[in-house]
């Protein structure tokens, strides 16, 4: 124990003095082991930073995927807020995109179809007859290089994936990189930035299942959530927006005032219908290209209250309707119906086909960008 104490105050000068844990031992913000090993035999890698105050996350390289993120409650207990799986076999078995950057597409192409500078390119079809987070094997099933870019207070590990030209049916090699940070503000920080060698479209988003309670055997729908949005982008029964745009006044889509999840969920409001609960894009307020507040989950059980940031145009809300207890989670638990949600920051979906909404085009020589922000507090 005394020595360990003594190996503590050693490396004080190196980590924060909080990162000594109570038996004296410190916390490394990084450290690196195997997950698991591919079909194809390659090692898949998880690293897990932590910051001075607790607050970690264990990230795959196998589809940039956060699969864990410890969070304090109101007393300072630590518990995990991510839906996820224990296995790689699970992760690559999948469907349902824990944890991971999806793209090349976050969201829906309409019948796989879009058009750029007049020529006509055909994606995967995998949802309907749509096309859904950039297809069957998206940047979720991709193995992405990583590095740790910062093994200090505020641990950032970088993940880059070079999808190949006509990969899913998308033109052009894009490489993106995306940087994991723990911040000493109890963040995590997601910055993207990708490039192209053709004239292509790009919209990745991050694809946690929140569930703040700390425990996964119940549903979000008691979560209150705010949304900084006065409108939404109505969809069809296949989720592809209609090109419209609506007022969330008097609907159950406003979320302008903090709004328990499950008040208005099952109401006949035909946009719920439609997305069997609440899986819609909201449009946010303040423009995009400025990293602004999107959203805030509360949680009052726990009093853990998640902070959105963003500068994309859109948040999707998905209030995890397609969950139906067969995918078995971390510690052989059924996620059941609604027992995590999702609040992705990204463009409007089929972007491609609406000229009305922001534009996704990527063109050599121009660099995309997104930074979003997860911030965890208590009330
Ligand atoms: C979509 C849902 C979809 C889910 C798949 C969400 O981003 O909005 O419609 O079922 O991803 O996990």
């Amino acid at each position: 124990m005394m020595r360990s104490l003594l190996l503590c105050l050693a490396v004080l000068s190196l980590i924060p003095t909080d990162a000594c844990q109570p038996d004296g031992k410190a916390r490394s913000p990084m450290t690196k082991s195997v997950f698991g090993r591919l079909p194809n035999g390659r090692e898949v890698h998880e690293f897990t930073l932590t910051n001075r105050f607790g607050l970690s996350t264990q990230i795959l390289n196998y589809g940039a995927t956060v699969r864990s993120l410890l969070v304090p409650d109101r007393n300072g207990k630590l518990e995990d807020v991510v839906l996820g799986y224990d296995s790689l076999s699970e992760y690559v078995d999948g469907t349902a995109y824990f944890g991971a950057i999806v793209g090349r597409y976050g969201n829906r192409i309409g019948k796989g179809q879009f058009q750029l500078d007049g020529k006509q390119y055909r994606l995967t079809i995998n949802d309907g007859e749509n096309h859904l987070h950039g297809g069957k094997t998206g940047f979720n099933k991709a193995l992405w290089d990583a590095t740790v870019l910062s093994d200090s207070a505020e641990p950032s590990l970088q993940l880059q994936y070079v999808s190949p030209d006509g990969e899913e049916g998308y033109p052009g090699t894009v490489t993106l990189k995306v940087i994991y940070t723990l911040t000493e503000n109890n963040e995590l920080r997601i910055a993207y930035e990708g490039v192209t060698d053709r004239p292509t479209v790009l919209n990745p988003t991050h694809h946690s299942y929140f569930n703040l309670s700390g425990s996964f055997t119940h549903p979000i729908l008691g979560h209150l959530l705010m949304i900084e949005a006065d409108s939404f982008t109505p969809a069809d029964k296949g989720l592809i927006p209609t090109g419209q745009m609506m007022n969330v006044t008097d609907t159950p889509m406003d979320f302008r005032t903090p709004t328990a999840i499950g008040a208005r969920i099952d109401d006949s409001f035909e946009q719920l219908v439609l997305g069997k609960g609440y899986d819609h894009n909201w449009i946010l307020r303040g423009g995009a290209g400025r990293v602004r507040k999107a959203a805030e989950l509360y949680e009052p059980a726990s009093g853990r209250l998640m902070t959105v940031f963003t500068d994309q145009p859109g948040l999707q809300f998905y209030s995890g309707n397609f969950l139906d207890g067969t995918a078995k989670g971390k510690n052989g638990i059924a996620y059941g119906h609604r027992t995590g949600l999702c609040l992705e920051t990204q463009a409007f979906p089929d972007s491609p086909n609406k000229p009305q909404f922001p534009s996704v085009t990527l063109r050599p020589g121009e660099v995309y960008r997104q930074t979003a922000i997860y911030q965890f507090s208590t009330r």
